[in-house]
C-alpha cells in the first residue's frame, strides 16, 4: 500500500510515486506533426519537409521535447501517406531525403528529437513487393509476402472470411491473375490500396529491420508504430463478427479479435528493441496499439519491448470525470507494474479535435464519423474553453504526453468541407455515411493577414480552412497574452519547471466528485471543474488557470469556474 502525504485539504489516495528512472521519453511532451497540413513552403497546397524545417523554432518555443512526424514516405496518398510504396525515400510531394536531413539538422540545433512513423502492417498496392506478388503465381514466394487466399463458394467468388475493413466494406479484395482469370483474394484491414503484410514470413521481418536501421542511421529518435497490434493474425484466420476496429462489442470482447493482439507480436518488438539498443539508450518505440482492456497495454511496454504506448482509453474518456479517474488509476498502476511510464493524449489525426468534441454536451461523433454541416453542431466557445481545461489537466499528469498540431491554437475541426474535397477513404468506402477524418486534418493557420492564413503562398490548401482559422493564426495568438497558445506555453514551461512529468499522483478525495476531479502531483494540486457551477477551491497559491481572463491576472481567487482547470501550490503537512 502506497502511503499518501498529509494535506490539510483532506484525505488523499496515492496511486503513483515519483519516477527517477533514466529515459528522456518518460516525461516528454511529444508534438505530432502531420506533414500534409503543417506548412506548405513550395506553394503546391500540401505541407512539406521544408515547411517543417522553417517552423521548427516555433515548436522549440512551445517547449516540447520532440516531434513525431506522420508519414512522408513515397506513397500514392490513398490514405494520406499511410499507404507506403517505398519506406526508405521521401515522397516528392514532401521533398527529398536531403530535405529530411536538413530538417534533422535544424531539429538538433533546437534540441528537438524527431520520431518518425513506421507503417509495418500494410504497404501501398503500388509497393514493388505487391506488384511482384500480383505478377507471380498463387503459392509463390512473392505472394507469401502478403496474405493471399482462395475465395469461398463454388467459383471462389466469396471472400475467404467475414472480416471487415476498418474503413468499411470487406477486408478482402479479389485480384485478376496475370492470365486474366479471376483469382485469389488479398487481405487489407484498411483500404483495398493497403495490402497487409504476412508477418508469418521471415522475409517481412528482415525487410522491416532494414527500414528501422535506415532511419536510425539518419538520426531519428525512434518510431511511432502504426497499428502495432495488428501485424500478426490468428492462425487459420477465423471468422470475427465483432467491430472492425477490434473494440469490444456485445458478445465479442475486443481482446479476442483474431486480427489484433496476437502473442507472436511481442517477439517482433523484442527484436526491434534490440536493434534500437544498438544505437544507444535514447531511441524509442511507441505503439499505436488500441488494446482492450487497458491493463493489457502493459504487455506492450515491458522492459524488453516498446518504450511507450498511446493511451486511447484516456482520449476516449473525454470529460467524464469518473471514467477519467478510472483510466488514470488503471494506467498508472498497470504500467508501474512493468516499470513503464504512462502517456496521455487528447487529439491526433484520426479523431475529431478535442476543442470540437468538447463543444457537445452529449456524446461527440464516433472516431471516423466526422462532422458535416447538416449534423448537430458543437458550441465552439464552450469547446475551446473546455479543451483548455482538459489540456491543462492532462499536462499536469506524471508521464509523457502527446500533442497534435494545432491543439495549442485551440483549433476546431473543419466542418464545411464539400464532399468533392473529402479525401479520407472512409468517406468513399461507406458511400458517404461516415464522413471520415478530414475535419481534423485541415492545414494550419500561421499568419492571419496572409493568403491561406499563412499555410502556403501558392495553391489553395488541400482541404479548405474554415473562416475562423484566420483569427486563430499563430501570429495573432502570439500577440494576445491571454490566447490559447500563450496558455499552452505557460503550461508547458511550468510543467518543465515543476518536473511534473516525473512526479507522483494522489487523488484529493474531497474534490473528486461527479463534477470535478483533483490530484496532487508533488506539491502541485490540479483541479478540473466540469460542472455547471463554480467550485470552492482548497487553500493554496494559484499557479495557473485555464480560463484566459484569470490566466492573465493570476489573481489567486479561490473559486474555480465551470469548465476550468487550476494548478495550485499546496502546502504539505
Ligand atoms: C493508423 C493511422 C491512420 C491510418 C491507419 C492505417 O490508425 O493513425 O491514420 O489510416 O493506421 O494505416
Amino acid at each position: 500500500m502506497l502511503e499518501a502525504p498529509a494535506v490539510s485539504a483532506g484525505p488523499l489516495t496515492l496511486v503513483h510515486t515519483a519516477d527517477d528512472a533514466p529515459g528522456w521519453w518518460r516525461s516528454a511532451v511529444i508534438y505530432q506533426v502531420y506533414p500534409r497540413s503543417f506548412r506548405d513552403l513550395n506553394g503546391d497546397g500540401v505541407g512539406d519537409l521544408a515547411g517543417i524545417t522553417a517552423e521548427l523554432p516555433q515548436l522549440a518555443r512551445l517547449d516540447v521535447d520532440a516531434v513525431w512526424l506522420s508519414p512522408f514516405y513515397r506513397s500514392p496518398q490513398k490514405d494520406a501517406g499511410y499507404d507506403v510504396s517505398d519506406y526508405c525515400d521521401v515522397d516528392p510531394l514532401f521533398g527529398t531525403l536531403a530535405d529530411f536531413d536538413t530538417m534533422m539538422a535544424e531539429a538538433a540545433r533546437l534540441s528537438l528529437r524527431v520520431i518518425v512513423d513506421l507503417v509495418p502492417n500494410h504497404c501501398s498496392d503500388q509497393h514493388a513487393a505487391f506488384q511482384q506478388a500480383l505478377a507471380a503465381p498463387a503459392g509463390s514466394r512473392e505472394r507469401e509476402m502478403f496474405i493471399f487466399r482462395e475465395g469461398r463458394g463454388a467459383f471462389g467468388e466469396e471472400p475467404p472470411n467475414n472480416w471487415q475493413s476498418h474503413f468499411g466494406g470487406s477486408a478482402w479484395t479479389r485480384i485478376t491473375e496475370p492470365d486474366g482469370a479471376p483469382g485469389q483474394w488479398y487481405l487489407h484491414l484498411f483500404d483495398a490500396s493497403q495490402p497487409d503484410f504476412n508477418w508469418d514470413n521471415q522475409a517481412v521481418h528482415d525487410e522491416f529491420e532494414r527500414v528501422l536501421r535506415f532511419w536510425l542511421d539518419r538520426g531519428v529518435a525512434g518510431f511511432r508504430v502504426d497499428v502495432a497490434h495488428a501485424l500478426v493474425k490468428a492462425p487459420g484466420l477465423p471468422e470475427w463478427g465483432g467491430r472492425a476496429d477490434g473494440g469490444s462489442s456485445d458478445g465479442y470482447p475486443g481482446h479476442e479479435a483474431p486480427m489484433f493482439g496476437q502473442p507472436a507480436l511481442h517477439d517482433i518488438y523484442r527484436a526491434w528493441r534490440r536493434i534500437l539498443a544498438e544505437y544507444g539508450p535514447d531511441r524509442i518505440l511507441c505503439a499505436e496499439a488500441n488494446v482492450d482492456p487497458l491493463p493489457r497495454l502493459a504487455d506492450w511496454v515491458r522492459p524488453d519491448q516498446m518504450h511507450q504506448a498511446f493511451n486511447f482509453p484516456y482520449l476516449h474518456a473525454g470529460l467524464d470525470v469518473r471514467r477519467l479517474r478510472g483510466v488514470i488509476t488503471d494506467s498508472l498502476v498497470a504500467l508501474d507494474a512493468v516499470g513503464a511510464p504512462s502517456t496521455w493524449v487528447l487529439s491526433n489525426h484520426d479523431v475529431v479535435r478535442h476543442a470540437t468534441r468538447f463543444g457537445y454536451d452529449g456524446p461527440a461523433p464516433r472516431d471516423g464519423d466526422g462532422i458535416g454541416i447538416f449534423d448537430h453542431q458543437p458550441d465552439v466557445v464552450a469547446g475551446r474553453t473546455r479543451a483548455a481545461a482538459a489540456s491543462m489537466f492532462m499536462l499536469g499528469l506524471p508521464g509523457g504526453a502527446y500533442l497534435y498540431q494545432g491543439e495549442e491554437l485551440g483549433l476546431p475541426d473543419g466542418i464545411d468541407i464539400p464532399d468533392s474535397q473529402r479525401q479520407d477513404p472512409t468517406f468513399a468506402r461507406t458511400g458517404g455515411e461516415r464522413l471520415g477524418r478530414d475535419g481534423c486534418r485541415v492545414p494550419l493557420p500561421w499568419r492571419a493577414a496572409e493568403l491561406h492564413a499563412g499555410f502556403g503562398s501558392g495553391q489553395a490548401p488541400w482541404l479548405p480552412q474554415p473562416e475562423g482559422f484566420r483569427e486563430l493564426a499563430r501570429d495573432a495568438q502570439t500577440d494576445q497574452p491571454s490566447s490559447h497558445l500563450n496558455l499552452y506555453r505557460r503550461i508547458l514551461a511550468m510543467r518543465r519547471e515543476l518536473d511534473l512529468g516525473r512526479g507522483s499522483l494522489a487523488w484529493l478525495e474531497s474534490w473528486c466528485t461527479d463534477r470535478s476531479l483533483a490530484y496532487l502531483n508533488g506539491t502541485t494540486l490540479v483541479v478540473m471543474n466540469v460542472g455547471r457551477d463554480p467550485l470552492e477551491l482548497p487553500p493554496g497559491l494559484v499557479l495557473l488557470r485555464s480560463s484566459p481572463a484569470a490566466a492573465e491576472t493570476h489573481d489567486g481567487g479561490h473559486q474555480l469556474g465551470s469548465g476550468e482547470t487550476v494548478w495550485l501550490n499546496l502546502p504539505l503537512g
